[in-house]
């Protein structure tokens, strides 16, 4: 199945606002990580309930988001999703990405119910942990991204049976 160019562009809009919309909120998470780690304690604890809500009603939504709109993206046009290497890369990076975001979420909302409560005591290697989860996850997007632009030419063997050795586009 191929969209029609109209539905396209848009699919296209929609992926493009979802993920470099992710890519933008996980470098907020990134900031509110570093000031909670680092600040002193009544903009830690601020840090702290902010990165919940912004985990919550942010970061989540696009994330799957992402992930969702790439896929449809992907068989709705001649990329395919197992035609190109970078497409699968991206794939691959997007689902990690999605995955560890979600084992992190119980050590977030750990984070905000301490700062509620006003004693991070016991919390130093979780506040590590986040600035150290929020800086790979910024550098696998922006590897998502790079690809997406530079698209590198490299076809599967699936891909180059299914294009006839013609690209993509
Ligand atoms: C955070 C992760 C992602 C980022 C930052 C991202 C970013 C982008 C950007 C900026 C474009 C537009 C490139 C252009 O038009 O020149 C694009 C296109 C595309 N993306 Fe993603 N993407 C991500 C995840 C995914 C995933 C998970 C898939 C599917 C497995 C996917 C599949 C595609 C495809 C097939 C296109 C080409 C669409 C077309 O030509 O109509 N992307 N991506």
């Amino acid at each position: 199945m191929t969209l029609s160019p109209p539905w396209r562009k848009l699919v296209l809009v929609l992926h493009v606002t979802s993920s470099l919309g992710f890519v933008g909120a996980v470098s907020a998470f990134l900031a509110l990580a570093i000031t909670g780690a680092t600040a002193r304690p009544e903009l830690a604890y601020a840090a702290y309930q902010a990165m919940q809500v912004v985990t919550w009603q942010v970061i989540v939504p696009l994330a799957f988001g992402t992930l969702l709109i790439g896929v449809v993206q992907s068989l709705g046009t001649p990329w395919g999703l197992f035609r190109y290497y970078w497409v699968i890369v991206k794939l691959v990076l997007t689902t990690i990405a999605v995955v560890v975001l979600m084992l992190q979420t119980q050590t977030i909302d750990a984070l905000a119910l301490a700062a509620i409560g006003g004693n991070l005591d016991g919390y130093s290697g979780a506040r590590f942990s986040m600035m150290l989860h929020a800086s790979g996850g910024a550098i696998v997007l922006l590897i998502a991204t790079v690809l997406s632009v530079y698209k590198p030419r490299g076809l599967t063997n699936y891909g180059a049976t299914a294009l006839g050795g013609r690209g993509a586009v």
